[in-house]
C-alpha cells in the first residue's frame, strides 16, 4: 500500500539508537544499522521522507570521540545521540525504566523498586530527549516516540509549545487497572500519555487495560468509538488509540534461513546432535521470559516420559542483558543452578546431555542457524508485549516441519493462537505435556500449523506495521489493521487434551 502523498519528515525517538559503532579498515569509526526489525522497517521510511533518529548510544560509547560518525548524513537521515551521565543511566535507565515500569507493566509488582529519586531523574532525562527533539525538528514533522523509557517526551514538548503531531508506540504490555494503581506516579504517567496524538498498543488487551485506567483515573477524559477506532477526548483534544502488533522483516529471515550457508550450519548442528529433536529457547536474560519455569517444565517432561531420553536436546540460549540490575544477576545464577540440577540428574556420561546452555550474544547468522535446525521452539514468557523470537522462528522454519510452543501471555498469542501449542508458563506440568505433544506431533499436522503461522506473519510483517501506524498517525485512518482477538484459554477437554 502506498504511503500518503503529503510527506511529513519523520523524527524517531527511542531510548537506544539501534546502530552499531565499529572501526572500519581505514581506522575511521562508522555507524551501521543494527539487525532489529524496527530499524530495518524505519530506515526506508526515514530515507524516503527525510528525518532524524534520536537516542542513547549506550553506556560505553565515548560519543565525543566518535561524534562525526553520527553526523555524516550520506544515508539520507541524521542520527542524534543523547548522552546520559552515570547517574542518569542508574536512575533513569536501570532505575525508573527497568526497576519500576518494566516489572510493573509485566504484572510483576513485587519486582518493583519504587525509589522516589528515580522519578525525578526519569523526568529530567525525558526533558533532555525532548530538548534534542526540539533542536532537531521542524514544525510539521511527525514525531514518533518509542516505548516505556520515554513516556514523558510529548508532555515536555507540549510544555515548550510544540504543536506537531506526536505518536507513541508501547512495545511492552499495558497492565490492568489493579496493577497500574500501585504506581506512585500513576496520574502523572497517564496524563503524560494523553499528550500524544496517537498511541499504539500491541494487543487489544493492552488497549483495554489502558482505557480502563483512563476511565478510572482521568475524570475529564471521555472514551469514544469501537473496534479498531477508539479515541480519548479531553480539553478539546483527541488521542487516537490503536492496536498494531509489531512484527519482523519476514522475507529477510526466510531468505537467509533458506540460504546454502545457513542450511549447512543447521545440518552441522543436527549432525553434532544426531537422532533426536532439537528444542530451542532463545531469550534475553530477563525474569519476564520465565526461563527457570521452562527448564523445570523440560525436567518434568523428562521425568514423566522416558521416551524423550536421548531423543531430545534443549538448546537454551540466553543473551546477556541489564546485568547491573541485581534481579538480573540473581536470575542468571538461578538458571545456571537449574541447568546443573537437570543435567546432573539425566546426563549419560560420554553420551546424552539434555540441556545445552549458551550464555552469549549470538550473531544473526548463528541465531538463524539455530532457528533452522530446531524442530521445536519453546517461547514461554510470563508476559511479553509481542515476542519476536516466536515470529522469527516461524519465518526461519522454511521446511515447515517444526512446532512452536507459545505462552498464552505473549502478545503473539493473539495472532498465532490457532496454530501454536499454547501454554500457561506458570503451569509446569501443562508445559511438560505440550513438550511431549510437540515431540510426538506428526509431520502433516506440523506442516498444517506452521504453514498458517508463516502465512499470517508474512502478511503482517514489520513494513505493514510501520505503514499501519503512520496511516493512523498521519492520515487519522485507524482501520488498516484487522483486530486480532485476544487468546482466551480453553479447558483441556475443549481442545482434546487429557
Ligand atoms: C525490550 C524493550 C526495548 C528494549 C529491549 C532491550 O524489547 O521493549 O525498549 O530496548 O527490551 O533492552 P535494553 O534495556 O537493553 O534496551
Amino acid at each position: 500500500m502506498p504511503l500518503p502523498a503529503r510527506k511529513e519528515r519523520l523524527v524517531v525517538v527511542s531510548n537506544r539508537l539501534p546502530f552499531i559503532l565499529a572501526k572500519g579498515e581505514d581506522g575511521e569509526w562508522r555507524i551501521t544499522p543494527g539487525a532489529g526489525g524496527l530499524v530495518t522497517a524505519l530506515l526506508p521510511v526515514l530515507r524516503d521522507r527525510g528525518g532524524v533518529w534520536i537516542g542513547w548510544p549506550g553506556a560505553h560509547a565515548n560519543v565525543e570521540e566518535v561524534r562525526h560518525a553520527f553526523t555524516s548524513s550520506e544515508a539520507g537521515y541524521t542520527l542524534v545521540p543523547v548522552v546520559l551521565t552515570p547517574e542518569e543511566v542508574h536512575k533513569f535507565y536501570q532505575g525508573f525504566s527497568n526497576e519500576i515500569i518494566w516489572p510493573l507493566f509485566h504484572d510483576l509488582q513485587s519486582h518493583c523498586n519504587f525509589d522516589p529519586s528515580y522519578w525525578r531523574v526519569y523526568q529530567e532525562v525525558n526533558r533532555k530527549f525532548a530538548r534534542a527533539v526540539l533542536d532537531e525538528s521542524q514544525p510539521g514533522d511527525f514525531i514518533w516516540v518509542h516505548d516505556y523509557q520515554l513516556i514523558n517526551v510529548a508532555a515536555e514538548l507540549r510544555g515548550r509549545g510544540v504543536s506537531s503531531r506526536i505518536g507513541f508506540f508501547l512495545h511492552t504490555p499495558f497492565p490492568s487497572l489493579d496493577i497500574y494503581l500501585k504506581l506512585p506516579w500513576r496520574f502523572q504517567l497517564l496524563r503524560a500519555l494523553l499528550e500524544y496524538d496517537v498511541i499504539g498498543f500491541q494487543t487489544l488487551r493492552d488497549r483495554r487495560n489502558f482505557i480502563q485506567c483512563v476511565r478510572a483515573l482521568v475524570k475529564d477524559a471521555g472514551i469514544h468509538g469501537k473496534g479498531q477506532v477508539m479515541l480519548a477526548r479531553m480539553n478539546g483534544r483527541e488521542v487516537r488509540l490503536g492496536v498494531f502488533p509489531i512484527s519482523i522483516d519476514y522475507d529477510a529471515y526466510a531468505r537467509e534461513a533458506g540460504s546454502p550457508a545457513i542450511a549447512e550450519k543447521g545440518a552441522q548442528l543436527r549432525q553434532l546432535l544426531p537422532n533426536r529433536q532439537l528444542i530451542l529457547g532463545v531469550d534475553r536474560l530477563d525474569y519476564t521470559k520465565a526461563i527457570p519455569d521452562r527448564l523445570e517444565a523440560f525436567g518434568a517432561a523428562l521425568a514423566r516420559y522416558p521416551e524423550l531420553h536421548q531423543r531430545v536436546t534443549l538448546i537454551q540460549v540466553v543473551v546477556p542483558s541489564r546485568e547491573d540490575i541485581p534481579r538480573y544477576h540473581e536470575l542468571r545464577t538461578r538458571i545456571e543452578q537449574i541447568v546443573g540440577r537437570i543435567n546432573g540428574r539425566f546426563t549419560q556420561p560420554g553420551g546424552w546431555v539434555p540441556i545445552h546452555y549458551v550464555f552469549q550474544n549470538l550473531s544473526r547468522k548463528e541465531l538463524i542457524a539455530y532457528y533452522r535446525a530446531a524442530q521445536i521452539a519453546l517461547v514461554t514468557p510470563l508476559k511479553d508485549g509481542m515476542n519476536l523470537v516466536a515470529k522469527e522462528y516461524c519465518a526461519c522454519s522454511t521446511d515447515e516441519d517444526s512446532v512452536l510452543i507459545l505462552s498464552e501471555f505473549a502478545g503473539a498469542a493473539a495472532q498465532l493462537q490457532h496454530w501454536a501449542l499454547l501454554v500457561n508458563p506458570y503451569d509446569i506440568e501443562g508445559t511438560a505435556e505440550a513438550i511431549v505433544a510437540a515431540f510426538r506431533m506428526p509431520l502433516d499436522e506440523r506442516r498444517w500449523r506452521m504453514r498458517r503461522m508463516r502465512r499470517s506473519i508474512r502478511t503482517y510483517d514489520v513494513f505493514w506495521w510501520v505503514d499501519a501506524f503512520l496511516r493512523a498517525a498521519i492520515e487519522k485512518d485507524l482501520s488498516a489493521f484487522p483486530l486480532m482477538e485476544d487468546y482466551l484459554p480453553r479447558a483441556n477437554h475443549e481442545v482434546g487434551l487429557r
